[in-house]
């Protein structure tokens, strides 16, 4: 008799921490952010409640931009197979499933991502048919740190409409950039300027131009910014993304490196490597035309 109760209580111990322990669960990140031509890996993973002695078909399904959206990826296989994931891992081109479906692993890997690949992504696993099913929303955000592409004068021989000459400043920058003009000489109103995207992430800006006048272009998103001058001088173009700042550094430490070596010598020859040094710091200027950027 007290062997039966003890069966029965083990029976539904099992039951009861079987149930508990593990139920229907998917986790995905919220948002990826990857820089542009990179490769993403957009992570999920689930977790069942008959998991312990799951031998049936796991199907997994990933989908764009809409929760509905017909799979871009798919694949079947069944729990207790030990076959390599072949079906799985797709074409090997664009997208292929990065980790083992039996193990719970349903992660993304997308291969050198455009700005167009950003946007919302579902990642969906089905037990045994479509009634058993889990499915996730992660978003892909490939980012692109702003710069200045190009800063020049346009005639207005180049634009039918236009009888003043304009200042063009075409930038990049995923997040969509914001462009900001300043002057010395005059106050810019917002109707002076006009801005138009170019493609995903381009945009140019334009100002009316006269002769003489001095403007900078800057643009700016979370990643970063940057700036140009027009007409270009022997100013220093500072980018104030991490990477510019990191080449800055390094270069002022080279200087001071140089100073203290020219400092040991005679002060003649410090004159001279001072010089040097001056020569070089112009010649890694932008050359008239402001076309160059130092990075
Ligand atoms: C597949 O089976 C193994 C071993 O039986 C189990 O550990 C795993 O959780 C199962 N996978 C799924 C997705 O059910
Ligand atoms: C140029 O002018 C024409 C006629 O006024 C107008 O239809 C067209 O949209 C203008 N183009 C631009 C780029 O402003």
């Amino acid at each position: 008799m007290w062997q039966q109760t003890d069966c029965v209580c083990l029976i539904l111990s099992a039951i009861i921490t079987g149930s508990l322990s593990v139920s229907w669960d998917m986790k995905v990140s919220p948002v990826v952010s990857v820089p542009r031509g990179e490769d993403a890996v957009l992570g999920c993973s689930f977790t069942h409640p008959r998991q312990q002695d799951y031998s049936g078909l796991i199907t997994v399904k990933w989908l764009a931009r809409e929760s509905n959206a017909p799979p871009f990826l798919m694949c079947s296989l069944r729990n207790y197979s030990k076959e390599e994931l072949k079906d799985c891992s797709g074409s090997g081109l664009k997208h292929s499933l990065k980790g083992d479906p039996r193990q719970g692993d349903l992660s993304l890997i997308m291969r050198k991502v455009h700005v167009a690949d950003s946007g919302p992504y579902f990642c969906r696993v089905e037990l045994d048919g479509v009634w058993q099913y889990e499915q996730k929303e992660t978003r892909l955000l490939v980012t692109v740190n702003p710069q200045i592409l190009s800063l020049s004068v346009v005639e207005p021989s180049s634009d039918p409409n236009s009888t003043t000459r304009r200042l063009k400043c075409e930038v990049e920058g995923n997040p969509p950039p914001t462009i900001t003009w300043l002057s010395d000489s005059r106050h810019l109103s917002t109707d002076q300027v006009f801005t138009s995207p170019v493609s995903l992430e381009r945009l140019f800006s334009s100002v009316v131009y006269v002769e003489g006048e001095v403007f900078t272009c800057r643009v700016e998103n979370m990643l970063g910014g940057a700036e140009r001058r027009y007409p270009a001088d022997n100013t220093l173009i500072i980018t104030l993304s991490v990477d510019g700042l990191i080449v800055l550094l390094m270069s002022t430490g080279v200087i001071h490196y140089t100073r203290k070596k020219a400092r040991a010598e005679s002060s003649h020859v410090y004159e001279n490597a001072a010089a040097g040094e001056n020569h070089r710091l112009r010649g890694s200027d932008r050359p008239a035309g402001g076309d160059a950027e130092l990075q």
